[in-house]
């Protein structure tokens, strides 16, 4: 795994990944892109996590620190003002170069000037089938609607929050006897399989940054528009046929 001024190979895609908690999602995509499979799931595209990017200490920067992943923590308790992180969270992202940022358990709220440098390379996973249940306690607010799926969403990120278009989910059944522990642990079981799967076809059609349209070359007729529309992905829990066969 690339370290911090390792030299990688051209055609290598860097990825950051934004995270603020346990880092179980930074983990699968590493185990999936290093080519130990998650969830069955390999990632199949040259690309490296360039680096872990934190707004507070956590379980998921001591992760990477003992991979020899480079992190950077932009510590939100000692920037007071909202301006000042987004403006070193950026510098922090950019000064690895990514070709796509990945938030994966994220629990910050992206600004305008952010989502500008990174326009079309930000994806999101968000743990509910989107647009339901948006923001946080999505397992709880689930169960509250006695909803029978349920699942998780990786999304582009746009400016508005859990909102932006979708390339992938992955369903659960809603067991009668679940509570929230155990809905969450089965919906986390798939998003460790869809993020790589997502990943991996975003990065297959992603140009390098270097080449991204400009804005203004974006708006025009002639240029690709980006994000480009995508064929999503849909997984499905194992359990949820023989779930629903054994529902009258
Ligand atoms: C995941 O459920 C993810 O969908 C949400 O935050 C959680 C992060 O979990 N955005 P982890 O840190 O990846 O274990």
């Amino acid at each position: 795994m690339a370290g911090e001024g390792e030299v990688l190979g051209e055609d290598t895609r860097r990825i950051v990944v934004l995270v603020s908690g346990r880092g179980s999602n930074l983990m699968a995509l590493h185990a999936a892109i290093s080519g130990h499979e998650a969830g069955g799931v390999a990632c199949g595209v040259r690309a490296r996590i360039a680096a872990v990017v934190a707004n507070r200490e956590c379980a998921a920067l001591v992760w990477a620190r003992e991979h020899q992943i480079a992190t950077r923590l932009v510590d939100e308790s000692r920037l007071s003002d909202r301006a000042d992180f987004d403006v070193q969270l950026g510098e922090a992202v950019a000064s690895f170069a990514p070709d796509l940022v990945v938030m994966a358990g994220f629990l910050r709220i992206v600004s305008a000037s952010f989502l500008q440098l990174f326009d079309g390379r930000i994806l999101n996973i968000h743990p509910s089938l989107l647009p339901a249940f948006r923001g946080l306690h999505t397992h709880r607010k689930a169960l509250g609607a006695g909803v029978l799926l349920h699942g998780a969403t990786v999304h582009w990120v746009s400016a508005e929050l859990d909102a932006g278009p979708i390339l992938g989910q992955a369903v659960v059944a809603v067991g009668e006897c679940d509570d929230e522990h155990a809905l969450a642990a089965r919906v986390l079981r798939m998003e460790h399989r869809l993020l790589p799967l997502v990943v991996r076809r975003v990065l297959e059609q992603l140009p390098p940054a270097g080449v991204l349209p400009s804005p203004r070359e974006a708006a025009t007729a002639q240029a690709p528009c980006w994000p480009p529309i995508l064929p999503r992905i849909l997984l499905v829990e194992d359990a949820l046929v023989a779930h629903r066969d054994a529902r009258p």
